[in-house]
């Protein structure tokens, strides 16, 4: 038997550990129906042992009790274990480069020199961003992201006033979450743009504005950023772009991410650090001439990614396809099927009829467009589905009452992938 192929993911979290169980559950098995003798391994790189669901974060930084940090951050051994030592190793470890001509990724595991070599055969990008705060995003070490609400469970209860920078989602939900369990605190949330949420739908953002101001203390600040912060004991003063300063006992940077691509070189990123696509399956596009064939890149870290996790319902499938078809063509030598775009009928037949084993084809991109719950504390929010207006009570219903902590557990074991 031939050595198997492999397979390298970097970065392990909402994209990275959704696409290990993708390729376990569809993509490897119909591969090995068209060629039995064939075998994968997969060797997931990423620093942390657990699976952050950071969508509960506004939610679980108010204190331990409304959501124990244990719920949004598990183990990544409780799902990924079931896979045998000679299809998936996990490596706690950063990639800190990448050679496209020798087909190897450094990595080193966090605050250590030691490095590794690493070849793949295809790798898949996912490593994501960095936001300031380690509230919604891991830093190297995890450990910060529980020291983070940590400090915020002790800090809030005795805060007289709060700045939250950020006009997006995280920013409306944190300054929702902490006006309703805090009534008592003045918080200022500056948007640092025209309105809130400014990359939506124009009406979103000023009906979340309204929701926001129902509570007496909350102000919310337009056109004004956070050049910088100062900690010290009578609380952190920023700076504004206009020159002035604003003191509050607690700070909290909401302000987005920033992509994690260190390893990889410029000409292979777009203006916001992002890893540009050649195509519309996320097959890498590299510089030009440097070999990128087997890269595939996906989630928050992909050049115009819409950010959320909901999009990697649809990206998912179709890098995973890209993968496929290149594979079939490259190691099997089998060229891709027709495109997979059953339409209503098809997919009618084939449940009826059953999938043929034929070749692997291209899975085209279609995500659903302006579609996003935005709570403004349990008990309502704003929102949109394919850009049409969602109730508040039904905003509260979803997503406001615990923060779509029911995703966890499907994304964690796979089962949200069904073969
Ligand atoms: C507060 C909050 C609320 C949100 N709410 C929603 C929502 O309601 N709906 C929705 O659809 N989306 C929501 N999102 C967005 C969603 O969480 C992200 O789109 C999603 O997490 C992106 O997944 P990712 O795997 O691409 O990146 P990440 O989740 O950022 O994961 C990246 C992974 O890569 C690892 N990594 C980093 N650098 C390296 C390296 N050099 N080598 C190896 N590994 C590395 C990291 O440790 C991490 O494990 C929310 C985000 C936040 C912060
Ligand atoms: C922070 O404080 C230092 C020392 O007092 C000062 O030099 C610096 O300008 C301050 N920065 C901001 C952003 O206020
Ligand atoms: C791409 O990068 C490689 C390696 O850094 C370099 O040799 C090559 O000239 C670059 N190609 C283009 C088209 O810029």
């Amino acid at each position: 038997m031939s050595a198997p192929h492999e397979i390298v993911v970097l970065g392990g979290n909402f994209a990275g550990v959704g696409l290990v169980h993708y390729l376990f559950k569809i993509t490897i098995p119909s591969l090995q129906k068209l060629d039995p003798a064939k075998t994968f391994h997969i060797t997931l790189v990423t620093p942390n042992t657990d699976l952050f669901f950071k969508i509960g974060s506004p939610r679980a930084l108010i204190n331990d009790k409304l959501m124990p940090e244990s719920k949004i951050l598990r183990p990544l051994s409780e799902g990924l274990s079931k896979y045998k030592p000679e299809q998936f190793t996990l490596t706690q470890a950063l990639a800190t480069s990448l050679d496209a001509s020798k087909r190897t990724v450094t990595i080193a595991p966090v605050g250590s020199e030691t490095t590794t070599e690493l070849p793949y055969d295809s790798l898949f990008i996912s490593t994501g961003t960095t936001s300031t705060s380690p509230l919604w995003t891991f830093h190297a070490d995890q450990s910060l992201t529980s020291a983070a609400l940590k400090s915020m469970h002790a800090s809030l209860p005795t805060a007289k006033t709060v700045l939250i920078a950020g006009g997006g989602a995280v920013g409306i939900e944190t300054a929702g979450e902490i006006a309703h369990f805090f009534p008592g605190i003045k918080i200022s949330l500056l948007s640092g743009a025209a309105r809130l949420l400014p990359n939506n739908p124009p009406a979103i953002g000023p009906r979340a504005q309204s929701y926001l101001e129902t509570h007496a203390k909350v102000e919310v600040i337009h056109k004004l950023r956070v050049e910088g912060s100062n900690v010290s004991e009578t609380g952190t003063t920023v700076t504004l772009s206009d020159g002035s300063t604003k003191t509050a006992d607690l700070y909290i940077d909401a302000t987005g991410g920033k992509a994690n691509t260190g390893f990889l070189k410029a000409d292979w990123l777009d203006g916001t650090k992002r890893v540009l696509t050649r195509d519309a399956y996320f097959r890498v596009k590299g510089n030009g001439s440097d070999d990128v064939e087997g890269v595939y890149v996906l989630g928050d870290v992909t050049a115009d990614s819409a950010n959320t996790a909901m999009v990697l319902d649809a990206q998912t499938p179709t890098v995973a396809s890209a993968f496929a078809v290149d594979f079939a063509r490259k190691v099997i030598g089998v060229e891709a099927g027709e495109k997979n775009n059953p339409g209503l009928l098809g997919g009618l037949l084939g449940m009826v009829f059953g999938k043929k084993a034929g070749p692997p084809s291209l899975v085209e991109f279609k995500p659903m467009k302006d579609t996003m719950l935005v709570p403004v504390g349990p008990d309502g929010g704003v929102g949109l589905i394919m850009g049409w207006r969602f109730p508040s009570f039904l905003v509260a219903k979803i997503k406001g009452k615990n923060y779509l902590l029911e995703m966890f557990e499907p994304l964690l074991t796979g089962d949200k992938w069904k073969a």
